[in-house]
């Protein structure tokens, strides 16, 4: 009993000094907060590090999310998954504020591609049981707009995301991964009944119809953890490693030929999900009221996506990225921002 008490304390001024030793490092650099993760990834088996959220009470509302606990647990064992980096944090940000205005809350998780975007929504996140940031575990990306021109970075940066997706799923989630650039008018979940492995807009074929020709779009997705996913998104991490081309060719090209497996896929309409130019197109005829959500796709470049936003008074953040950190930041001082 005696030796057992002895060792618990041993253990715990093991691990006391192991966490000094790393905050003590991650006081001292920026680039150690990923060491931190790392090591606290390694610590927990966990895929990505999760934002530690304060307890909260299951009635207590989410800053980002205005949800409850309680309103979380209505739809277990889904996933509102999204990625950003600084260049896109207002983006994100009005997404999530479109998500918000309509009451939707699902379990989402926002994956961080550099260490600034991490500390603001880390922070944002705080005791919203909504919400749970994680830092990439793929690598950091610029903290800047990636431009589609740059398409080395612009392709690398879009083929980190299947990793994450096979990681959730893996642990048996669906998935609704969503680009930053969607603004949701209504609640899209109830478009995602019935027997299928992946749901998805085909810009393509004619409604509801699959054709030889289907080009599916990977930036609204919703993903079944069947067997069938599971092999096909591993196959698609496998047909993209060490190769810079966009990840939705590879996966066009994967679907069309059923490899490794044939994909049931639930289409999506594209009147009720349409991409930017299909949406302004219905907009011009006063028809916009039908779009679910609607993806500034092929609207190019971050500023443009802004400025088409704004012209049909959906942009709700009164402020850019960096405004958004700059203020935050006046407010407090983050405990990795020493140096
Ligand atoms: C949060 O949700 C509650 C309950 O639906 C609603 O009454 C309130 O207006 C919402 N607040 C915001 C800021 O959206
Ligand atoms: C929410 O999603 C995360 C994955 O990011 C998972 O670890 C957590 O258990 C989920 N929470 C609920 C209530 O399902
Ligand atoms: C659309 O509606 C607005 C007002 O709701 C109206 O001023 C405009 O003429 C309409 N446009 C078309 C193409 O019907
Ligand atoms: C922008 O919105 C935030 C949060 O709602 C508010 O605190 C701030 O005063 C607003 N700023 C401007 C310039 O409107």
């Amino acid at each position: 009993m005696a030796v057992n008490r002895v060792l618990q304390v041993l253990f715990f001024l093991q691990s006391v000094a192991l966490l000094g030793l790393i905050m003590h490092w991650s006081r001292n650099c920026d680039s150690c907060v990923i060491l931190k993760t790392a090591m606290i990834n390694q610590a927990t088996g966990n895929m990505y590090s999760k934002a530690t959220s304060v307890p909260f009470a299951s009635t207590e509302r989410g800053q980002l999310s205005n949800c409850t606990l309680n309103d979380i647990l209505q739809r277990p064992g889904v996933v509102m998954l999204t990625i950003t980096n600084l260049g896109f944090l207002d983006m994100t940000m009005n997404m999530l504020a479109s998500v918000r205005r309509v009451g939707i809350c699902v379990n989402t998780t926002i994956i961080a591609e550099d260490e600034k975007v991490y500390k603001y929504l880390h922070k944002k996140a705080k005791g919203d049981p909504a919400v749970h940031v994680a830092m990439t575990n793929s690598g950091l990306m610029q903290p800047g707009e990636v431009k589609r021109k740059n398409a080395r970075t612009y392709f690398d940066l879009l083929k980190k995301r299947q990793g994450y997706f096979l990681s959730l799923l893996e642990q048996g989630f669906e998935v609704l991964f969503t680009d930053s650039d969607t603004f949701w008018f209504r609640d899209p979940f109830p478009y995602f009944q019935g027997d299928f492995d992946m749901s998805m807009m085909d810009t393509n074929s004619p409604y509801p119809t699959r054709t030889s020709r289907a080009q599916h779009c990977s930036g609204f997705i919703y993903m079944k953890p069947t067997d069938v996913t599971l092999l096909f998104v591993k196959e698609w991490i496998r047909s993209l490693k060490g190769k810079h081309i966009m990840d939705q060719i590879v996966m066009n090209k994967l679907l069309q030929a059923d490899q490794p497996v044939h994909v049931n896929i639930k289409p999506l309409d594209i009147k009720l999900f349409p991409p930017g130019p299909t949406f302004y197109e219905f907009l011009a005829k006063n028809a916009s009221y039908s779009a679910v959500v609607m993806h500034a796709a092929t609207i190019h470049g971050h500023d443009e996506k802004v400025q088409k936003f704004k012209s049909s008074n959906m942009w709700l953040v009164n402020a850019s990225s960096d405004e958004l950190v700059a203020r935050e930041q006046s407010l407090y001082v983050g405990p990795y921002t020493s140096n």
